[in-house]
């Protein structure tokens, strides 16, 4: 569980866990960078899926564009060589969509994450839940 620090993704992990599932929590706090593609192997070793709750705080696309990017991307990546067989990606409702984005930038770096995950090696579900 990558971003299993933040609001959403404390929630998450207890959830898998309580269904009796093995939950490694993952974020910068555990030594784990997306951003920097640092731990990300170590954390996939033997994991069944992956979830995505990274979040960068920030109205402004200057900002969430590189990091959904440069995240997703070393996600994608590290999850495919460690064999994971699917990633599940924490979107918003509406985010990809240019009429829905258009009027706030932060939702930019979503739809380029949503983007990268569909095209990834791996196979991935995009979760949209509303703010
Ligand atoms: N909250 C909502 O209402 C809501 C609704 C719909 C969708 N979402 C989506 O759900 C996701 C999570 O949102 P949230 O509200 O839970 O965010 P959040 O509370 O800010 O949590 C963000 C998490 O990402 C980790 N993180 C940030 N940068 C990182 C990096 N470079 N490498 C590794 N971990 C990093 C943080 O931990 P560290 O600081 O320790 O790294 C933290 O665990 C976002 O993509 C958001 O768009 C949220």
């Amino acid at each position: 569980m990558l971003g299993a620090s933040g609001n959403f993704g404390t929630n998450v992990a207890d959830v898998i866990e309580q269904r009796g599932h093995t939950v490694v929590r993952a974020s910068r706090s555990t030594g784990v960078d997306a951003v920097a593609g640092k731990g990300l192997a170590r954390a996939f070793e033997g994991a069944d899926a992956v979830v995505d709750a990274l979040h960068i705080n920030t109205f402004g696309a200057r900002k969430s564009v590189p990091f959904f990017t440069a995240a997703a991307g070393n996600v994608a990546s590290a999850a495919h060589e460690q064999g994971v067989s699917r990633i599940v990606c924490l979107s918003i409702a509406g985010a990809a969509d240019p009429r829905v984005n258009g009027g706030f930038d932060y939702y930019k770096g979503k739809a380029v994450q949503e983007s990268i995950y569909q095209q990834a090696p791996v196979p991935s579900t995009t979760v949209r839940s509303t703010q």
